[in-house]
């Protein structure tokens, strides 16, 4: 075991996009070995990133508070128990929790969001990607929230993305028709071949507006939305009578300097009677292994595929951040630490 535990902590609230510049490198003791009862020290192994970690260096009320300056950044990982006075947690065993920006962490039983056993035979990359909570996102948030109905047109944004190319193909098992939005040929390719979609949409390169228009003459029954700004108006342009839209996320603003305008075409919910709906995933997790089970057959069968971006070494934790905010991500981002003992 080193004899230091390497941090990144937050030197600076970002204004505009965020990057290594924002964090501060730091090396401090391994944390206490006399474990208090109940206590185990997890080495981490493997980072996962989310867009939503940018809303937690933010000073605003959300759905979790913002990580304080000169802590560790606040991160979800797969580690090793490497000290035990746990019993459920056995020195040697693999947990999942947040382990935050740093190779060492205590977990405790006793505290909320205490770390957790990965399944039997999951690995640290699954544990974090197709078995991760992006997965129960998609799951959740098509399924509960966007409730499709078989022969429905769904439009997915940000679909080659972790949590929307789960959304995709979700749709399409339950017999819907799928158009992805995505950055880039190869994202569109991908999205096409092996998620096998039924059109996609590179907004990078094609008007979205009209190609949503021309792509679904007769509406958008369901619009997943990962995207917000423009991509939120031009679903918004393009719905159904009666449709649904399920907001997700919004990633084109999270580095906005200032708020955006909301969309400018509100009105056509009324019009149109649409219901728009946000969610969060955390109010789904006590029924995560209902989504698991699903995804889990689902994989077994050879029905879904993933994609992961395995990033490594510990320097590269802070500029692998940026990666999702500028669409480098191929798949859901990792990064690895170290391999299981
Ligand atoms: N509500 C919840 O509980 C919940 C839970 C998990 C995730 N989310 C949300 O779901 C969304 C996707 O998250 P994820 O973890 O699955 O990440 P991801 O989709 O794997 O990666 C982010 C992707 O967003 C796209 N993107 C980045 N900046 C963009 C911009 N300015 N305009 C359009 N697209 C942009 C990029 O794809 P392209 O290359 O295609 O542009 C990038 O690859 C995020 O909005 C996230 O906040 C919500």
């Amino acid at each position: 075991m080193s004899q230091l535990n390497r941090q990144w902590l937050l030197r600076e609230r970002p204004v505009g996009m965020v990057g290594p510049e924002h964090f501060e490198y730091a090396e401090s003791a391994i944390p206490e070995p006399d474990l208090a009862a109940g206590q185990v020290l997890i080495k981490t192994l493997m980072l996962g990133f989310d867009p939503t970690m940018r809303g937690w260096l933010v000073d605003e009320p959300s759905y979790l508070p913002p990580v304080a300056i000169g802590k560790p950044m606040r991160a979800s990982g797969v580690g090793q128990v490497v000290q035990s006075s746990n019993s459920q947690l056995p020195t040697g065993a693999l947990v999942q929790g947040m382990l935050n920006w740093q190779e060492y962490s205590i977990g405790d039983l006793a505290r909320r969001a205490a770390p957790v056993l990965l399944p039997q035979g999951v690995p640290p990359n699954l544990a974090l990607s197709i078995f991760g909570n992006t997965s129960i996102t998609a799951y959740f948030g098509l399924l509960d929230v966007g409730r499709p109905k078989r022969g429905e047109t769904v439009l997915v944004s940000g679909a080659a993305g972790a949590t929307g190319s789960v959304v995709a193909q979700i749709a399409k098992l339950k017999g819907c028709r799928v158009i992805g939005i995505a950055g880039g040929q190869e994202k569109c390719q991908w999205l096409l071949q092996s998620c096998k979609v039924d059109a996609v949409i590179d907004y990078k390169d094609e008007n979205l507006e009209q190609r949503i228009r021309e792509l679904c003459p007769k509406g958008v029954d369901l619009f997943f939305d990962n995207v917000g700004g423009h991509t939120l108006e031009a679903g918004i342009e393009n719905m159904a009578d009666f449709s649904r839209i399920v907001l997700c996320g919004s990633i084109a603003g999270y580095n906005d300097e200032k708020p955006q305008p909301g969309p400018h075409n509100l009105m056509r919910l009324v019009t149109r009677r649409i219901r728009m709906q946000g969610f969060v995933v955390i109010d789904y997790l006590a029924r995560a292994s209902e989504a698991l089970e699903a995804i889990g057959g689902w994989v077994s069968a050879g029905e879904i595929v993933w994609r992961e971006d395995i990033q490594e070494g510990f320097e590269n934790i802070p500029a692998t951040l940026q990666r999702l905010f500028d669409g480098r991500n191929v798949g859901k981002q990792l990064l690895k630490l170290a391999d299981p003992e």
